[in-house]
């Protein structure tokens, strides 16, 4: 048990372990960082990626991990609790909500695309996913999900002839119960439990995954190019060529796309050697990629997303453990297994898999968004392998499988600020945030059209909000905790010593280099400037706000006001926040 003010803590350090890394591990690291990763140029993106997992991963990690800890040893569980213990600030519980608003709605939403997963596999099983092209998978996936109009999720089956277990409506109502269960089950007998057996199932169903694909080898031998190491090279090679065919009599770009397959590269030199006018091939080594401010951002977003730092996730989860438990190695551990899952595993299986069955320009011609390459991409390529049905399902059900370990990671921010403010108990909280999220998630379901919700919520929670709250809790660490105190706090019964260098890290460097993305990320992501041809085009978020007003995105933005000033209400109220400062500041 803990020392924290609630009853609740965690059974081993195993389970805590697994419990952060099951929080870490998601959808970002099987779909999103592979799209990331090749969408920015592959082995230059990593670059970025290793150090930003240096100087904000890792620091941040840790400082999460302490100020939880910390947090519960004064009897506080929830983000804004925690941040009035450490911060003797009026403000700091009123900030405090931001760990709780964000966790709350990614829920909302992330839970419809585990639910998404949970269908995927139920229809590779039943052999209901078999796509000849990928026009047809893209269709499914938007009957499924019920793209093409608000409500046509709800009803399933959107398209004629699919019946309900077509359609997201079932698999979002069953998953959104077990969410519930685990969670009413505590922390321990819910979360530890289900962790201890979800992760290391994800690993070896990843791992069988893994296997299948590394020796698919080149599937069409109509097609050679089209094989499992050209899909390593097109995801892992340092310098990128291009393929451009010019209009000579306008000089611009009429075609243009990458090659990585040598005999692919040598044919096409002959093709510009032959007609240099026309066509061209290109080089863009390493370190004219390494030049684009859009590569750092997208690995900065990366190891945001997918470490779950900064979602208010981690600080509350380390204020379940006990004083003297250690958390630099055990922080270290569960941080490892997600980037061992991120690179490893999530990094080898899908982008490979795709290349090999529809090669560099079909991969190109789909996307490499996260739903493009999770919904679209992979469903065609297991429809198009061998014993596909079954690979099709053990790959969706892993994700499943992630996913869920994820969610329920977000719904316990909310379960403790709830409990902390109205001093109830877990049946009541449970209800509570059970009714809260069933509107938003019922909401995310119905505006269905375009994903318009979901992205538009996306956009605000998972990107905006959580650069805010990270960078606050940087310096809430560094700076007003105190950054020797805070590392002499985080020593305390650690097994290891965190390196001295990252004193600097976490007092200077991090919160630095987190402003300056922001700030880069705000002028690129919300007012569309190209750093590079320094012109600009208002992004589609704010376009759907100001200029073509959009129903869903109104009411997006609404439903996150709405909680946002709940929520401060709420805090305002809680006595016990008031006596803590007063305490602190009479003695
Ligand atoms: N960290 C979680 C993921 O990667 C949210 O999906």
């Amino acid at each position: 048990m803990s020392c924290s003010g609630s009853q609740e803590g965690w059974n081993s350090r195993l389970g805590v372990i697994l419990a952060v890394a099951g929080s870490a591990v998601g959808l970002g690291n099987f779909l999103r960082f592979p799209g990331q990763a090749a969408e920015h140029g592959g082995g230059a993106f990593m670059i970025a990626y290793v150090i930003s997992f240096l100087i904000i991963g890792l620091p941040m990690c840790w400082s999460e991990w302490t100020l939880g800890r910390h947090g519960g040893s004064k009897g506080f569980n929830s983000c804004p609790g925690i941040f009035n213990a450490i911060w003797r600030s009026p403000a700091a519980k009123y900030v405090g909500i931001i760990g709780v608003l964000i966790p709350v709605i990614i829920y909302m939403y992330y839970v419809n695309i585990e639910a998404w997963c949970l269908g995927y596999a139920v229809n590779f099983l039943a052999g209901n996913l078999d796509f000849d092209s990928a026009k047809e998978s893209t269709g499914w996936w938007a009957s499924f999900i019920g793209a093409g109009e608000n409500g046509a999720a709800l009803v399933g089956g959107a398209k004629e002839g699919m019946g309900p277990l077509q359609g997201v409506g079932v698999y979002l109502l069953a998953v959104f119960a077990l969410n519930f269960l685990l969670i009413y089950r505590g922390v321990s007998g819910g979360i530890e439990l289900f962790c201890k057996v979800a992760v290391p199932t994800l690993v070896v169903l990843a791992l069988v995954v893994l296997i299948r694909v590394m020796t698919l080898g080149a599937p069409d031998p109509a097609e050679p190019a089209e094989n499992v190491n050209n899909g390593l090279g097109f995801l892992w090679n340092p310098n990128k060529t291009f393929f451009e065919e010019t209009d000579p009599a306008t000089g611009e770009v009429v075609y243009k796309r990458e090659v990585v397959d040598k005999h692919l590269i040598a044919e096409f030199r002959q093709q510009a050697a032959q007609d240099p006018e026309r066509y061209t091939v290109r080089e863009v080594s390493i370190w004219t990629q390494l030049a684009n401010p859009q590569l750092w951002l997208a690995a900065a977003g990366q190891i945001f997303f997918s470490l779950s730092v900064g979602f208010g996730v981690i600080i509350t989860y380390s204020s379940y453990m006990r004083k003297d438990d250690d958390i630099v190695l055990s922080g270290l551990a569960a941080t490892s297994a997600n980037e061992f899952c991120e690179v490893a595993l999530g990094g080898l299986i899908t982008v490979p898999a795709a290349v090999a069955f529809i090669g560099v320009a079909g991969l190109s011609g789909i996307g490499l968004s996260t739903f493009d390459l999770g919904f679209k991409v992979l469903p065609l390529v297991f429809s198009e392998m061998p014993l596909g049905n079954v690979f099709g399902f053990l790959w969706f059900f892993l994700l499943f499988l992630a996913a869920m370990t994820s969610s329920i990671s977000m719904l316990q921010p909310g379960i403790a600020f709830i409990e902390e403010a109205f001093k109830t108990d877990r049946k009541r909280s449970t209800a509570i945030l059970g009714f809260v999220t069933a509107v938003g998630s019922a909401f995310v379901v119905y505006f269905s059209a375009d994903a318009k919700a979901l992205d538009t919520l996306d956009f605000w929670a998972a990107n905006f909000l959580i650069f805010v709250l990270a960078t606050i809790q940087i310096i809430m660490f560094g700076w007003i905790f105190g950054v020797d105190r805070g590392l002499s706090e985080a020593s305390r019964g650690a097994a290891i010593r965190i390196p001295r260098i990252y004193r600097f890290v976490i007092k200077f460097l991090c919160p630095l280099f987190l402003i300056t993305v922001f700030v880069l990320w705000v002028l690129t992501s919300v007012f569309g400037l190209n750093l590079t041809s320094g012109e600009s085009e208002l992004s589609s978020y704010i376009v759907d706000l100001f200029v073509e007003p959009n129903v869903a995105a109104w009411l997006s933005v609404g439903l996150m006001a709405t909680l946002g000033v709940a929520f401060l209400l709420i805090v305002s109220t809680v006595q016990r926040y008031k006596d803590y400062q007063k305490q602190e500041a009479d003695s």
